[in-house]
């Protein structure tokens, strides 16, 4: 097992958790958006409003493709990727995966001052964050593990998945 790859939806923590587990185990920090951005040398805002969410959801399997082989990385997965099989099979090759959960308020709480997730530019987010859940929930279920950050501090939700990750047979870790 060479990876953890960092599943949920957004405002779950992956990108800040991911950030700081990099250095917790001294792997590389690597975020699918960040690569979409780069690959398309645009944001994500712009790339939803240009060319649609389709368009998006190819870039991102690519993303997903390129960043799952790469070697000792922390991956900060987008929060939509779990939809696609493909992603699902690049993730499963790439190493372990961990979602982060957190409930709906909490959600809410953490997304709401921030204009850069074009699918929470919406009239009534809350509503939209309810039914985007509800839709993923079986998406999110095929993660190895689970881990709700919604009581946890930054610190302590870095030692559970470090828990977890000691807790593999090393075999499966280094294959
Ligand atoms: C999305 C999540 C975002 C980003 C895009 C779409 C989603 O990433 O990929 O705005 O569909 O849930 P984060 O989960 O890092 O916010």
């Amino acid at each position: 097992m060479r990876n953890i790859i960092l599943v949920g939806f957004m405002g779950s923590g992956k990108t800040t958790i991911a950030f700081e587990l990099s250095h917790r185990l001294n792997m590389r920090y690597v975020s699918t958006d960040d690569l979409i951005e780069k690959r398309e040398i645009c944001t994500i805002n712009e790339i939803f409003t240009k060319k649609g969410e389709d368009y998006f959801r190819n870039v991102e399997t690519l993303s997903v493709r390129d960043a799952c082989s790469m070697e000792n990385v922390i991956i900060d997965l987008g929060g939509g990727a779990v939809i696609r099989d493909e992603n699902w099979e690049s993730i499963r090759a790439s190493g372990l995966s961990i979602c982060l959960t957190a409930d709906e308020d909490t959600i809410m709480e953490r997304t709401k001052k921030y204009k850069h997730r074009p699918l929470l530019n919406v009239e009534d987010p809350k509503q939209k964050i309810r039914s985007l859940m509800a839709k993923r929930a079986p998406f999110y279920a095929k993660a190895d593990h689970c881990v709700d950050t919604g009581k946890l501090t930054i610190k302590q939700a870095v030692e559970k998945i470090v828990g977890i990750v000691e807790n593999v047979p090393k075999k499966a870790r280094t294959e």
